[in-house]
C-alpha cells in the first residue's frame, strides 16, 4: 500500500486505473455566454429522483458560472468526439467558437451530437475538497446508438466488447451454422462485401476467372496461359480453355509469343473495377473505429500466413 502523503502522482495514478467514460458539462455564466467543460466525474446517483453528479475544480474558470446558473447539461461523448473532448479541457479557450449548439430546456448550450444528454436543474452543491460536487436532477434526456469515448490510465480509450460465451459452432442436426463458426463468418463477410464488385463485373461482361486473370497480371506479365491456370488453380476460379483467347478477342489481353499481358483496355477494367472495391470499402468503413479496423486487418493477415502455405508465390502477400 502507498501511504496517502506519497506524492500526489501515485494518488492520481491510482484513480486512472478507474475507467469511465468522457462528457462536456455546459451552462451559461452571468453575461449568458455559452461555459463548458470536459469532466469524466460524472456518475449516476439516484433514480427517484432522476439525480446525478459530478465535480468541479474550484480554481476552474468556469466555476462561477457553473455555481451561480443553476442548471447544466452533461454530454456523454461518443468514440468520434475526441477533439471536442480537447478543445473543452483547454482552460479559458474560445471553446464554442467551431461547435454549433442549441438552449436547451432549461437554457444550458446543447450540442447536435452526443452519445448521451442530461439537462439538469442544480439541486445541491457540496464542499469536496479542491472541487465542488455537483448534483443535478435530471429534467430531460437522450441518448443515441453510438460507440463511447472511454477514458483510462491518463488516456483515452475505446470500447471492445468481450467476446460472448461460445455457443455451439455446428447445428449438425439442422444442417446451419451459428454465427460463431469463424470460417463461416469469413466466407458470408467475402460474399456479401465482394457482392457489388461481382454485379459490376457482371455488368461488363466479366465473370470471376476473367477479373482474377486480370488481377494476376497486375501483379507478374507476361504470363503463358498454364502459369496463369496454376496461379488461380486454388481459388476455384482458373479460366477454362478458350477464356484467355476470348480476352484477347475482347481487347483485354495482349498476346506475347505463347503468354499473355494486360492490354490497355484490361488495365483500365482492372483499375476501375478496384476503384469501385475501394469505394464500397470506405463505406464500410466508416462504421468501425480506427482501432477495430486496424485489429480486424491484423487478424485476417494472420489467417492468410497461417493458412497460405501452399498457395502460389504471388497469393503469399
Ligand atoms: C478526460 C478529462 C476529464 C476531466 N475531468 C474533469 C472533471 O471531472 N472535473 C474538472 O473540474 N475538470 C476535469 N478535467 C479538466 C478540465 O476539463 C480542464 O481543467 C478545463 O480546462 C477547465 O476549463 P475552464 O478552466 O475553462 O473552466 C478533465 C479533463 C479531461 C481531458
Amino acid at each position: 500500500m502507498t501511504p496517502i502523503n506519497e506524492p500526489i502522482r501515485a494518488f492520481r495514478d491510482a484513480l486512472g486505473t478507474f475507467a469511465t467514460g468522457v462528457t462536456i458539462v455546459t451552462t451559461l455564466d452571468s453575461a449568458g455566454d455559452p461555459v463548458g467543460v470536459t469532466a469524466s466525474s460524472f456518475n449516476s446517483v439516484s433514480l427517484d429522483p432522476p439525480l446525478i453528479l459530478w465535480s468541479l475544480a474550484k480554481d476552474s474558470l468556469s466555476h462561477d458560472a457553473f455555481c451561480g446558473s443553476g442548471h447544466f447539461a452533461i454530454h456523454v461523448l461518443a468514440a468520434s468526439q475526441e477533439a471536442l473532448s480537447n478543445r473543452f479541457a483547454r482552460r479559458g479557450d474560445d471553446k464554442f467558437a467551431e461547435t454549433p449548439w442549441r438552449k436547451g430546456t432549461l437554457g444550458s448550450p446543447v450540442f447536435a451530437d452526443f452519445a448521451a444528454l442530461f439537462e439538469c436543474r442544480t439541486r445541491h452543491q457540496y464542499e469536496g475538497g479542491d472541487h465542488v460536487i455537483l448534483v443535478g436532477e435530471v429534467v430531460a434526456h437522450d441518448a443515441r446508438d453510438a460507440a463511447p469515448l472511454l477514458f483510462h490510465g491518463g488516456r483515452y480509450a475505446e470500447r471492445r466488447p468481450r467476446p460472448g460465451a461460445a455457443e455451439a459452432s455446428v447445428d449438425i442436426e439442422h444442417g446451419r451454422f451459428t454465427d460463431d463458426f469463424l470460417f463461416y463468418l469469413i466466407s458470408r463477410a467475402h460474399f456479401q462485401t465482394s457482392r457489388p464488385t461481382r454485379e459490376r463485373l457482371a455488368t461488363a461482361g466479366l465473370n470471376m476467372a476473367q477479373y482474377l486473370t486480370l488481377a494476376v497480371l497486375s501483379m507478374d506479365q507476361p504470363l503463358t496461359g498454364s502459369a496463369i491456370i496454376q496461379q488461380l488453380a486454388h481459388t476455384g476460379h482458373a479460366p477454362e480453355a478458350g477464356t484467355l483467347g476470348a480476352m484477347v478477342t475482347a481487347g483485354l489481353l495482349t498476346p506475347a509469343g505463347d503468354s499473355f499481358a494486360l492490354s490497355e483496355t484490361g488495365r483500365e477494367r482492372l483499375i476501375d473495377t478496384l476503384a469501385f472495391g475501394k469505394a464500397q470499402e470506405a463505406d464500410l468503413a466508416n462504421h468501425f473505429t480506427p482501432a477495430e479496423l486496424a485489429e480486424t486487418k491484423a487478424v485476417l493477415r494472420r489467417i492468410i500466413e497461417l493458412t497460405g502455405a501452399d498457395v502460389p508465390i504471388g497469393w503469399r502477400n
